[in-house]
């Protein structure tokens, strides 16, 4: 694969010495430092005090090679910086490298310049220790620059990338002054409607549960109201109801069983097989999808707000696209009672009531807590108290529980023991299977030990691999293409978590409310298409009750979502990259493979997929899932234009099935 930009590649290596200029106090004449135009907008790394801190930090030292640069763009990796030249701006110059406070070996970014839409200037791979190397454009003539960085795969994201003594160099008698822009956001491209008038039974296909223990599964239908179902073979102990389409009862017995499943309404039929395992690590066979109150609401989530997500879970059509789980992240707790038992706050009156009304509506429902003394909000968590507080949640009636390690005891990091690591989930394991319910058990503790390697053999479902997830570019980017080598831990039962999702409206309970998600719309592609293909839970972020309709057929694409709860349960890996474009694939049960195309650089690329990279060759039909449309039958090599920060997510080849 490569992009057909013509690119000018010039990444040479200088001495200390001709590097002197980039690390001067004052610009050197006819020239200008870029850290003197305004960079309030730009995505840079900038001074935080440290927690409990109110003193204002001292400013950020830039250091590549050992020496101190006094003006210094110290890009966020992954981000772009735009520059409108003003045609008065002849010559780019800039040393890069990784920041010396990075201790090398780690880290690792690729710095890029681009010129009118077209790359200019590429430093290749720079990990952390390597000699900074000078980056170089000819402007003349030129209108825009972009400069861009991007992690390179190392596992870490946000590397500290330096754009060293960054300068512009001024034509003659130059009268205007070069501005930094903001590309505008693209219009929401077209994409399918999750809406359907005729019925079509979603995904989930398989779902599972421990016999003797409640179980409750939603056939997910879109469609017009009223749809009426049926199944036939369902396993003995569980009942369907004809009107609701929800599955209840609890299974007598461990096995397989192929239900058919039938969806009707006045418009027509859907049918499809449903498959159903009884046994007891049955549980999350395929990622969960549902919603989580933290990235919208954060400490102020109530219980009117989880009831307006329950009921808009339904009449978004999310439930019906297979949207299941209603997630209360943290700020539900009380203090314990004299018996030690936890209480929910005021926030939540009547928790079983809550959980019962969530149930009503086929939907499932997830609560928070930690193995510490105290939550990140430093509230109660279940620190010597891992039993009673498990009995608690299951008398209330939760399905899932994320377990959230902040508070915990002996000052943990990610570099501490497996064994101090893996022990409060172990303890957590061990009560969650003496309950009379099945409870999805999600482990919360930052990717620390390299948590996918292990995450499963402690009993979780799942296993956060990165630390909070926020909407910008930056964030998403770095934490969804970091993943490469992650994905032989995934598998039925056990998935990696790329934290939760950032589209919609958006806020972690800020005084102002939701807002809309900083992510572009092409971007919002890109974290739904990245998600779905590396196998990731899809829990929704947003405010459940004003979503637009553009974010409900994004969340509710239904061949997306056939990608992501795939059976199979293989996740997608890196199949190639040359740095800023890459192609991730995931093999799927019928023998299609679904195929990401990603650009992560600042302007549209090129891109080529070989179909022998699928393993496939002869003619081949494509299909085009955002827009769930056909394409022309490919042989040979498909090509096709990304968007900048875009995606291009395809399935390829002929459904055996
Ligand atoms: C963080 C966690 C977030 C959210 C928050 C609640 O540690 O990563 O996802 O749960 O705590 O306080």
């Amino acid at each position: 694969m490569k992009t057909a930009v013509a690119a000018t590649l010039l990444a040479l290596t200088v001495t200390a010495q001709d590097a002197s200029v980039f690390q001067r106090a004052d610009p050197p004449a006819g020239t200008m430092f870029i850290d003197s135009l305004d960079l309030s907008r730009v995505s840079i790394r900038r001074p935080r005090a440290a927690r409990g801190q109110p003193t204002p930090p001292p400013p950020l030292v830039f250091a590549l090679g050992g020496v101190p640069y006094a003006h210094a763009v110290p890009l966020t990796s992954d981000a772009d910086l735009t520059i409108d030249l003003k045609g008065v701006v002849t010559r780019f110059a800039s040393m890069v490298g990784i920041d010396d406070s990075v201790k090398a070996p780690a880290g690792s970014v690729i710095f890029g310049v681009w010129v009118d839409g077209k790359k200019a200037a590429d430093s290749g791979v720079m990990r952390g220790g390597d000699a900074p190397k000078l980056l170089t454009a000819d402007l003349t003539g030129a209108k825009k620059l972009v400069l861009a960085v991007i992690d390179a795969n190392d596992g870490t994201g946000g590397d500290a990338a330096d754009w060293g003594g960054a300068m512009l160099t001024l034509a003659t008698g130059a009268q205007a002054r070069p501005e930094v822009i903001v590309p505008a956001a693209e219009t929401a491209p077209a994409i399918a409607s999750s809406r359907t008038s005729a019925p079509l039974i979603n995904y989930p296909r398989i779902t599972g549960a421990t016999p003797g223990r409640p179980f409750q599964f939603q056939i997910p239908a879109s469609g017009d109201a009223p749809i009426t179902y049926s199944a036939r073979n369902l396993p003995p102990g569980l009942a369907l109801d004809a009107k609701t389409g929800v599955i209840r009862g609890a299974l007598q017995a461990d096995g397989k069983w192929d239900v058919q499943v039938r969806a009707g309404n006045a418009k027509g039929m859907s049918n499809a097989v449903l498959t159903i395992v009884g046994n007891k690590d049955a549980l999350a066979l395929t990622p969960p999808l549902g919603w989580n109150s933290w990235n919208v609401w954060a400490g102020l989530v109530d219980d009117a707000k989880v009831r307006a997500a329950a009921d808009a879970m339904v009449t978004s059509g999310l439930a019906a696209a297979g949207f299941q789980y209603v997630n209360i992240d943290d700020g539900w707790e009380g203090k314990r009672d004299e018996t030690g038992e936890i209480v929910t706050n005021e926030k939540f009156p009547d928790m079983k009531g809550l959980v019962d009304y969530i149930h009503g509506k086929g939907l499932k429902a997830g609560i928070y807590s930690g193995p510490g003394t105290t939550t990140c909000q430093g509230l109660a968590a279940s620190w010597q108290h891992e039993e009673q507080d498990a009995r608690t949640w299951a008398k209330w009636g939760f399905d899932y529980i994320k377990y959230d390690w902040c508070g915990y005891p002996g000052n943990a990091n990610s570099q501490s023991p497996l064994d101090v690591l893996q022990k409060p989930y172990i303890l957590m394991r061990g009560v969650l299977d003496t309950l009379d319910r099945d409870v999805v058990f999600s482990l919360c503790q930052y990717g620390w030990g390299k948590v996918w390697e292990w995450g499963d053999r402690v009993g979780g479902n799942l296993w956060r691999v990165t630390g909070d997830i926020t909407d910008t570019w930056s964030s998403m980017s770095a934490i969804g293409f970091q993943q490469t080598g992650h994905e032989k831990f995934a598998g039925p039962g056990h998935w990696n978590d790329t934290d939760m999702l950032v589209v919609g409206k958006v806020g972690w309970g800020a005084a102002a409310g939701p807002r809309d998600s900083r992510l572009t719309p092409n971007e919002q592609l890109t974290h739904i298409s990245l998600w779905a293909l590396q196998a990731a839970p899809l829990l929704i972020g947003a405010d459940m009750a004003t979503m637009d309709a553009w974010t409900a057929n994004l969340l509710g694409n239904r061949e997306m979502l056939a990608v992501n709860q795939d059976v199979l349960g293989q996740a997608a890996g890196r199949a190639s990259s040359d740095g800023w474009t890459e192609i991730w694939l995931r093999q799927l049960a019928d023998g299609t493979v679904a195929v990401g195309l990603f650009n992560r650089g600042p302007e549209a690329a090129r891109m080529e997929l070989p179909l022998s990279a699928l393993g496939l060759n002869g003619v081949q039909p494509m299909r085009d899932i955002w827009l769930q449309k056909d394409l022309p039958r490919i042989s040979g090599t498909f090509s096709t234009v990304v968007p900048r920060h875009g995606v291009v997510f395809l399935k390829v080849g002929a459904s055996k099935k």
